[in-house]
């Protein structure tokens, strides 16, 4: 009947006061002795002495697997920082346990070997008021800690190396590894790239950016500074190289929850959450910083399908949040998945019959849209009618993007739109809609 977790408030806060006056250092912190073990039916975690944190099974949907993670407890989302198996959910009956010779062990029900971090025998293990789960030796020094392999999220303490990296979920709600990943390389460069997904090897860099500005930030590490609250990129002295998100909202540790996460649409941000325990109905995560500005624009290269998936453009709606949308005549191909990108949802010109069926297609305008790159023809002295014409009478062609260049105060910028070429009949049926 050995306990393994120490849930008790009031004992925590009892080990608390009796260890902070003396500077401890926070591994001497041992919550969790060998012989200890979860399970997903147990619904029980180990948490940190605040009760902020715990490390446990977290059940991503009601008929879904598991993820062993940690999560903000003390907040009704109970937001994931770190996990271990996101790309390898586990069934009901799985199982994690501190064995007696010191290792960590996720096994699944017919008891193969899911994950265990690479370390050294532990003598026990501990979950941190900072959100860090370590395995510590004897002398309490840290053998393995999950703050050295991040998943998606970065805490206040937690740095990133040299070659490590924050790799986005699939989706809101999927937490296998997408698209983008937020890398400090071995090159000392800092980037954000999108992957040639599914494979993680990064792809077009689209922050910092290329054009007008700062190519590359090189430093030795980023750190989530806890007293600044910034993430800084710094050089091994100390010095900051760049501040990614340099906080200057004076708000605290002590009074809100702080994250840096790489989500899946692509857009690292920086989140605050208020701690206060009054009944704050709109209590939520506010994205307070974030790069790149415009992610729609920011993800593009001779790759990929930029920030959404193919033949569906992207917007910036509320709080500059990207939409992902079908043009017109266009759907999902997979209406569970919006990264799968669009079809078109009529059957394509059969290119082998005359030119007499362009009749039966028609172009559908979308203004200040722009399709870049990929382009399989160009054509500089024509109108936006010449454009037009030359789309519908060419059977390949999926979609025209017509580029006005304007003279204002003495700068020049283009305004783009874009004409869509489909059915007739799909258009009409829409219309009546
Ligand atoms: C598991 O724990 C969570 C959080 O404490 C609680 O909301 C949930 O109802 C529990 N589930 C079961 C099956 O006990
Ligand atoms: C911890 O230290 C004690 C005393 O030095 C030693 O007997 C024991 O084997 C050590 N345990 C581990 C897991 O290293
Ligand atoms: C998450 O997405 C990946 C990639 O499409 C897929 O292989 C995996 O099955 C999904 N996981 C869940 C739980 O839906
Ligand atoms: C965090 O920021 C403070 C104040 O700017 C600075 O004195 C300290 O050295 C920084 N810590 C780290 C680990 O960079
Ligand atoms: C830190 O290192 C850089 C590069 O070596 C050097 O330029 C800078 O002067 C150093 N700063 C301090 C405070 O030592």
């Amino acid at each position: 009947m050995a306990p393994v977790q120490f849930q008790s408030k009031l004992y925590l806060s009892l080990s608390l006061l009796l260890f902070l006056p003396s500077t401890v250092t926070s591994q001497s912190y041992r919550n969790v002795p060998l012989g200890s073990s979860l399970t997903t039916e147990s619904n029980s975690s180990w948490l940190s002495p605040s009760g902020e944190f715990a490390f446990g099974f977290q059940q991503i949907a009601p008929d879904g697997g598991y993820l062993l993670a940690i999560v903000f407890d003390e907040i009704p989302e109970r937001t994931v920082a770190w996990s271990a198996n996101r790309n390898n959910l586990v069934p009901r009956g799985s199982k994690l346990e501190l064995t007696t010779s010191g290792r960590l062990v996720l096994t699944d029900p017919s008891g193969r070997h899911v994950w265990s971090p690479n370390s050294d025998p532990a003598s026990h293990a501990a979950m941190l008021d900072t959100g860090n789960f370590v395995l510590a030796a004897n002398d309490s020094s840290t053998l393995w800690e999950s703050f050295q392999e991040p998943a998606d999220t970065l805490l206040p303490t937690q740095t990133l190396e040299q070659g490590s990296q924050l790799i986005a979920k699939y989706s809101k709600s999927n937490h296998s590894q997408g698209r983008f990943k937020f890398i400090l390389r071995r090159d000392r460069n800092l980037f954000l790239h999108a992957t040639h997904y599914p494979e993680m090897r990064a792809g077009i860099s689209y922050w910092p950016p290329a054009a007008g500005g700062q190519y590359y930030y090189t430093g030795d590490r980023v750190v989530f500074n806890q007293s600044s609250l910034s993430l800084d990129l710094i050089l091994n002295n100390g010095t900051v190289v760049f501040p990614v998100f340099n906080n200057n909202r004076g708000s605290s540790s002590r009074d809100f929850y702080h994250r840096v996460t790489l989500d899946y649409d692509g857009v690292l941000r920086y989140y605050e959450y208020p701690k206060s325990n009054g009944k704050n109905s709109n209590k939520v995560w506010s994205s307070v910083y974030f790069k790149p500005p415009n992610i729609c624009t920011a993800v593009t290269g001779d790759m990929g399908s930029g920030a959404c998936g193919y033949n569906s453009y992207c917007e910036l709606v509320n709080d500059q949040n990207p939409k992902c949308s079908c043009p017109p005549g266009y759907v999902l191909k997979d209406s569970y998945d919006e990264s799968k990108g669009c079809i078109p949802d009529f059957a394509p010109q059969d290119c082998r019959l005359q030119e007499g069926n362009s009749d039966a297609f028609e172009l559908v305008d979308m203004p200040a849209v722009d399709w870049p790159l990929h382009d399989y023809e160009s054509f500089e002295f024509y109108t936006e009618d010449m454009c037009r014409q030359s789309c519908l009478s060419d059977c390949q062609c999926a979609l025209v993007v017509y580029g006005k260049v304007l003279l204002e105060e003495e700068k020049s910028f283009v305004e783009w739109k874009s004409s869509i070429r489909q059915d007739r009949e799909i258009v009409s049926q829409s219309e009546e809609i």
